[in-house]
């Protein structure tokens, strides 16, 4: 059967994952290499419904085991509408976060542990992990400065966490790193979109021409 290529995009929030992957859209466009776009939360009718639970600001009272669970619901969701049946046709996802943002926010920033955090996750996705992971690394204080300069985007749940929150996320994404060396490629989010995409097509378009 043929198999797509499955490939995720992580990174703290404001490390600008979003305008990153539409630059290497257009990077893709212009070689004629087809692809799917989509994100976590959400990606499809009912998982972006599960989304705006998980992210609505009134939302305060949320258990923090009740937002993994959702999160890995929704993810499941998506892999089945979405995601599957692309890979299926043997083309090529970009996926803005998976499974590792649940470990970094919820397993390691929320203390559940990445362990079970993981676990969970085991169920959800029968075991699906991406083939290629590009972390935007960016130090959380700079991240969070480019969120408050940008008016257009709205402001959500997790958002309003306090910056040692946002930094706790970065600490469990470096562990990540070390855990899955082979398949998070690390991207210096300091640098000018231009090179951060030309860094990611760099290791993206051979694994591209492998397939
Ligand atoms: P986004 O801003 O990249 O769309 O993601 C929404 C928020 O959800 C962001 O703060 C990261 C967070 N998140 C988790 O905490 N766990 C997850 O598993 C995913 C996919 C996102």
């Amino acid at each position: 059967m043929a198999r797509g290529l499955f490939v995720t995009f992580e990174g703290g929030d404001g490390s600008g994952k979003t305008t990153v992957i539409h630059e290497l859209e257009k990077r893709l466009d212009k070689l004629q290499i087809s692809y799917l776009h989509t994100r976590e939360p959400g990606g499809s009718v009912i998982a972006e419904e599960i989304r705006n639970i998980i992210l609505d600001r009134k939302n305060t009272a949320m258990d923090k085991r009740t937002e993994a669970l959702l999160y890995a619901a929704s993810r499941r969701q998506h892999l089945v509408e979405i995601v599957f049946p692309a890979l299926k046709e043997g083309k090529i996802v970009l996926c803005d976060r998976y499974l590792d943002s649940s470990l970094a926010y919820q397993g390691y920033a929320r203390k559940i542990g990445m362990d079970e955090v993981y676990s969970i996750n085991l169920f959800a996705t029968e075991n699906t992990l991406p083939d290629l992971t590009f972390f935007l690394d960016l130090p959380p204080k700079e991240g969070l400065l480019r969120i408050a300069k940008n008016k257009e985007r709205e402001v959500n749940r997790l958002d309003l966490e306090k910056e040692n929150f946002h930094q706790a996320v970065y600490e469990g994404y470096q562990l990540l790193l070390k855990r899955y060396p082979e398949r998070i490629k690390r991207i210096d989010a300091r640098k000018s979109v231009d090179e951060e995409v030309e860094e990611i097509e760099k290791i993206l378009l051979p694994r591209i021409k492998q397939g």
